[in-house]
């Protein structure tokens, strides 16, 4: 049994076809790197699967239950174990970073408060013991918006490691991060892997993923083009593979549409 599996997965946003009938599997304890030009469909693709958008068409399993898209969200996601890393800063930046962690599922006391001193000291150790965070000026009550995009990229990353998730989605952040951030989302996939988890990772830079990962799929304009096992290609044909498309996709704008 796969850990995911989605079949025929089409996505509408009113005239534009963001995906066209894909189909996408993962297995337990596997790392695939999920690669494609500017509007692909790679997130689209991802958050279909993490609760954020419905599906248009099509049908997903996530560790063998089938979804049900009216009542699928978010929070249920989480509750399967999906836990997302999104490309824009989902996170809400004038909130402190403790809350931010706990978004949507504080540490409640019997009487379904938050547990404020709970969540502070356990935002602390997430630093400490995942992030990395030390001294620096950075604490629990820090607003979101004073750190920096990498910063922000390892909180949500503290967040999935927290919640143990069995499925960590990396959506690339646009703007570059730094060598040293780069470094820790690699090293974070290593952990997830080794501790027996599953991972999609989004990224433009194939030097990044390629070490990192098992299998990748290559979408292009909402469509799956190409699979490979990381053991049957080379970092430089992958490369290759993708500027072949990139061409081929340029030619095609370029092309009228025929009459005949
Ligand atoms: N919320 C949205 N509303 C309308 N169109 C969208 C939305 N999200 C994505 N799209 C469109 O869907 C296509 C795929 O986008 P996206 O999944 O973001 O691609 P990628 O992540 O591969 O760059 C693009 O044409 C994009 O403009
Ligand atoms: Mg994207």
């Amino acid at each position: 049994m796969s850990l995911v599996e989605m079949n025929n997965i089409h996505k509408r946003f009113g005239e534009v076809v963001a995906l066209r009938g894909v189909d996408f599997e993962l297995d337990d304890n596997e790392v695939v790197g999920l690669i494609g030009d500017n509007g692909a469909g790679k997130s689209t693709l991802i958050k279909i699967l993490s609760g954020v958008f419905p599906l248009t068409e099509g049908e997903f399993y996530v560790k063998g239950q089938r979804i049900n898209p009216n009542r699928y969200s978010v929070r249920e996601a989480h509750g399967l174990g999906i836990e997302t890393v999104y490309q824009e800063r989902a996170l809400g930046v004038k909130q402190s970073l403790w809350r931010n962690v706990f978004l949507g599922r504080q540490p409640a006391n019997r009487l379904g408060f938050i547990n404020v001193k709970e969540a502070r000291q356990e935002t602390e150790t997430i630093m400490r013991d995942f992030l990395g965070f030390t001294g620096g000026g950075v604490s629990p009550d820090s607003k979101i918006r004073t750190l920096s995009g990498g910063e922000r990229q390892g909180v949500a990353i503290g967040r999935a490691m927290y919640f143990e998730a069995d499925l960590v989605v990396l959506d690339e952040p646009t703007n570059a991060l730094s060598v040293k951030e780069v470094g820790k989302v690699l090293n974070f996939i290593r952990q997830v892997k080794e501790r027996g988890k599953s991972c999609v990772y989004i990224s433009h830079t194939i030097a990044n993923i390629y070490p990192v990962s098992d299998r990748f799929v290559i979408l292009d304009r909402g469509a799956v083009v190409g699979e490979y096992e990381r053991k049957s290609i080379s970092e430089s044909e992958l490369v290759d593979v993708l500027t072949h498309h990139a061409v081929k996709a340029e030619q095609e704008s370029r092309t009228p549409p025929r009459d005949d």
